[in-house]
């Protein structure tokens, strides 16, 4: 069901037998493209890959299964379920599922967990890579998974041969949506869906967060959370802006490398019908900005750095960090906030 890059032709892994061209294979993932691991400059379409933000990714969370990708793979894989209790979801093993632009796999792996068939693609190899690490570390098989180096402008696969398509979190980073959707229709089977998944914020329980149930006694006060909380959005702030401040005068300025665009409008053009489903969640939780903001930004691994040069990046963070342990003492990354899990919103697009 793939296609030659070289000659186009309909293939089966690992060579075509029309031109002989054998898909290199770099750590168990198929080299479909040699194109850049991200196109920022010039007239092509441009996106943004993430092989410079990789293990910065999702922090010390990056091999956590969250329960909204959980969910999610859950509700995809029932779509294609043989029928059996969700619990004990069994995958049709003749339909297959593109995750496009998996990422670190927070779809893909727990997907695998069914059984499905699947095709990870992403443009990133170290994204990849996480993703086979955050399998192993969760004991998922990724048999039934085969793992493309892909270019979601040009997806390596044949007209009409796949049943289901996600592809979250990515169309804002590419500067034509409207070309990878047209691609993501065309390797759909007719019936066949693009999903995707959205948070939603749900009932607002920031103030029930201090009242729990079951009798226990409330962990944290109202006035508690609330001082937390802004506490924590201070320091986002101060560190987020100190960081720039520190680069403008060089001449470095923050970057937004990222597209809007209408998904509801690009796909009713294309697309027979939109289903929706909510999942209502809810559940409070703790962070602290050691567990997600501060690694992120050590490391550049927001895209808005994507351009900072690595010494004066060092450099600005070295200082930063100095002035935020003086200011606010050494422990200031274990500031945390208090949330309530968005509820998930799937969309159904069928062909
Ligand atoms: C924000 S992450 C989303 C990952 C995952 N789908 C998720 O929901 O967490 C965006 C992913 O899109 C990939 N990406 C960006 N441009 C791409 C392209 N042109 N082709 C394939 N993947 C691309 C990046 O490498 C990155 O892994």
């Amino acid at each position: 069901m793939f296609l030659c890059p070289k000659c186009n032709s309909k293939m089966t892994l690992p060579s075509c037998s029309f031109c002989g061209h054998t898909i290199p294979r770099l750590n168990h993932i198929w080299q479909f493209t040699d194109a850049p691991d991200m196109v920022i400059d010039g007239d092509k379409d441009k996106y943004i890959g993430y092989e410079h933000i990789g293990e910065n990714y999702s922090g010390s969370r990056k091999y956590l299964l969250e329960e909204r990708d959980v969910l999610f793979a859950e509700e995809v894989s029932s779509l294609i379920s043989s029928g059996q209790e969700a619990a004990q979801l069994s995958a049709d093993p003749d339909k297959i599922i593109l995750d496009l632009a998996c990422g670190d796999g927070c779809f893909t792996v727990p997907c695998a967990k069914s059984g499905a068939r699947l095709i990870a693609g992403d443009i990133s190899n170290t994204m990849l890579r996480l993703l086979q690490e955050k399998a192993a570390h969760n004991h998922i098989s990724l048999e039934n998974v085969t793992l493309c180096r892909m270019n979601a402008l040009a997806i390596p696969l044949a007209d009409e041969s796949i049943d289901i398509v996600t592809a979250n979190s990515m169309l804002h980073l590419i500067s034509n949506p409207q070309k990878v959707l047209c691609e993501i229709y065309r390797i759909l089977k007719k019936g066949g869906c693009f999903i995707c998944q959205d948070d939603r914020p749900g009932k607002n329980l920031r103030s029930d967060l201090s009242h729990q149930e079951n009798g226990h006694p409330p962990k944290y006060n109202e006035a508690q959370i609330q001082a937390d909380n802004e506490k924590y959005s201070q320091l986002v702030n101060a560190f987020y802006s100190g960081y720039w401040q520190k680069l403008m005068p060089q001449g470095i300025l923050p970057k937004k490398y990222s597209w809007k665009f209408d998904r509801d409008q690009l796909c009713s053009g294309l697309f027979s019908t939109r289903e929706e489903k909510l999942i209502p969640r809810g559940a409070p939780y703790e962070t602290t900005l050691e567990d997600g903001f501060l690694p992120r930004i050590i490391n550049r691994g927001f895209s808005d750095q994507t351009h900072v040069p690595k010494d004066a990046h060092e450099k600005a963070i070295h200082e930063l960090l100095d002035e935020f342990h003086e200011k606010y003492g050494e422990d200031f990354g274990r500031t945390m906030f208090h949330g309530v899990e968005d509820d998930l919103l799937i969309t159904a697009y069928r062909k």
